[in-house]
């Protein structure tokens, strides 16, 4: 009997795509899904030899070459779990499961341990792109056993984005690190559309810009050193009518959501004591949006400044918008890029910062033409503590910095809200300050809770009796 080269399992709009994606790529691929309409609605609309539908777990495996691989496009969480365990009892040594959905990177390491006892390769791989680049080529994060990854690197190199002739995926490392990138990429994520809102926040608010104006403006910032997705598709949106002829934009209520891998980034942050400051504040700017009734009732209650200041000269305050978005994004990247750095030693994957960032380049939502001058920092040095000490981003960040504080300053004088931008630059400050307040932290905890402190002039442990003077 002929037996196909992969399986797919999960037939919403991910799977489907990804399917599609092998299967024009000359692979034979059979599917299936829990419910049966979506495996038949895919073999009624999509006239492809190469698909093959099963309604049954063990029909689906039988059908497929050994050693066996099968990627999973299901709901996370109990959904993976179950249909592994579904899998499991058809498995044969040396059968790999590839998850591409957005696993929580603890379950992957999880599963993965637990798959090595049934000699089970499990591969933990970030998927990014949306529905678009699952069918046309998404960015790969593909975390787990190397050879397991060796074997079924042909397929997904060949549906995977192109940036020249390099394919967008590169073997990220044991277990649970694929995920963890993914995860990570997402929190970045957060951090870039909010930058993005709070300029548009500006424009609109302080200078007064129409939509069309800013989205102008987005369009030329896009040729820059800003040129990425997410400015491409604000440029968009904000030129985009509704049925009425009304910028849609305006009818669009103001309150966003979160599925989920930004929180996790930051609960993350939060155990490894990385301070991910950027990416938080997104997520809890998503948390006050959400407060609308609360933010109504407080508009017309708590004031805003009396006085502000006038912006003299449109087209310079503009560009320091553009020069303090761009360095608010490298603090951002830099933070990022710094908690993967932690989680590596922690859990010993030995990142590849370069080689991801590599990826990151297309099929993505962060890819950016940036993301090159991250590759060459990390190329040259893997082991760089901050991204902000390379050569190019802090000559950068040198050029910029007094643009950004000009901006927070301006926008806090206006009242309009750029809580990242804000942290943006206290990050900046904080990490650039070689004497803290926080002698003035331990001397308070030290005077309450006697958890002692340390001297700059003399070494030992010490605790004093703060109440005896
Ligand atoms: P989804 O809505 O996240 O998941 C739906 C799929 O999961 C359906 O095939 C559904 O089967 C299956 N499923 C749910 N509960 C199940 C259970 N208990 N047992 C078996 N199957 C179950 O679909 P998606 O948006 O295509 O995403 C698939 C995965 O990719 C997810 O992990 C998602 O987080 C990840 N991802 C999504 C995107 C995106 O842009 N949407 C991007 C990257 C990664 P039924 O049809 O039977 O309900
Ligand atoms: P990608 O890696 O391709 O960007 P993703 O990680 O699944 O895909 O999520 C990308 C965007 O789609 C995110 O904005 C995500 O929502 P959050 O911002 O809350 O994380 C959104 N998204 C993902 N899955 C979704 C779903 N099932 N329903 C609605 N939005 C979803």
């Amino acid at each position: 009997m002929f037996k196909n080269d992969i399986g797919v399992i999960g037939m919403a709009v991910m799977g489907r795509n990804l399917t599609l994606n092998i299967a024009s790529h000359g692979y034979t691929v059979s599917i299936f899904n829990r419910t049966p309409q979506k495996t038949e609605y895919i073999i009624k609309n999509f006239d492809n030899k190469t698909i093959l539908p099963f309604f049954s777990i063990s029909g689906f495996v039988n059908s497929l070459k050994k050693p066996r691989c099968i990627l999973l496009m299901v709901q996370s969480g109990k959904a993976t779990d179950n249909i592994i365990l579904k899998l499991l009892s058809y498995l044969s040594s040396g059968d790999i499961i590839i998850d591409g959905g957005n696993s929580f990177y603890k379950d992957t390491i999880r599963r993965y341990y637990n798959l090595l006892k049934y000699n089970v390769n499990f591969i933990g791989a970030g998927i990014s792109g949306g529905e678009y680049g699952a069918l046309y080529g998404p960015s790969i994060m593909p975390g787990g056993n190397k050879s397991a990854y060796n074997f079924i690197k042909p397929i997904l190199k060949s549906i995977a984005a192109k940036i020249g002739n390099e394919s967008c995926i590169s073997y990220i490392g044991p277990d649970g690190s694929g995920h963890y990138v993914k995860m990570v990429h997402n929190g970045i994520e957060y951090a870039d559309m909010q930058l993005i809102a709070e300029s548009y926040s500006m424009l609109r608010h302080i200078l007064n810009l129409s939509n069309q104006d800013i989205s102008d403006i987005f369009s030329q910032w896009n040729q820059g050193e800003l040129n990425s997705y997410l400015i491409k598709i604000t440029k968009n949106i904000l030129k985009k009518k509704d049925s009425n002829g009304n910028d849609l934009i305006d009818c669009i209520l103001d309150q966003a959501d979160t599925k989920g891998t930004g929180e996790w980034a930051c609960k993350e942050a939060l155990e490894l004591h990385e301070p991910l400051t950027l990416i938080t504040m997104s997520v809890f700017s998503r948390y006050i949006s959400v407060l609308k009734l609360q933010r109504i009732l407080a508009s017309n209650i708590l004031l805003g400044p009396r006085n502000h200041c006038i912006i003299h000269n449109q087209s310079e305050f503009i560009e320091k918008i553009r020069q303090s978005l761009y360095l608010g994004k490298i603090i951002s990247y830099s933070q990022g890029f710094s908690q993967l750095s932690h989680a590596s030693q922690k859990y010993h994957w030995n990142l590849k910062y370069s080689n991801i960032a590599k990826i990151f380049r297309s099929g993505c939502i962060i890819q950016a033409r940036f993301l090159n001058k991250i590759v060459e920092a990390y190329k040259y040095d893997n082991t760089t503590m901050n991204l902000l000490l390379s050569p190019y981003f802090q000559e950068l960040a040198n050029k910029y910095q007094n643009t950004l504080r000009q901006v927070v300053s301006d926008s806090i004088q206006y009242g309009v809200a750029i809580p990242v931008f804000s942290s943006a630059i206290s990050y900046y400050d904080s990490y650039r300050t070689s004497f803290s307040s926080a002698n003035l932290i331990q001397a308070q905890r030290d005077y309450f809770g006697a958890h002692t402190y340390k001297r700059y002039d003399q070494d030992g442990v010490f605790h004093t009796n703060w109440s005896s003077y």
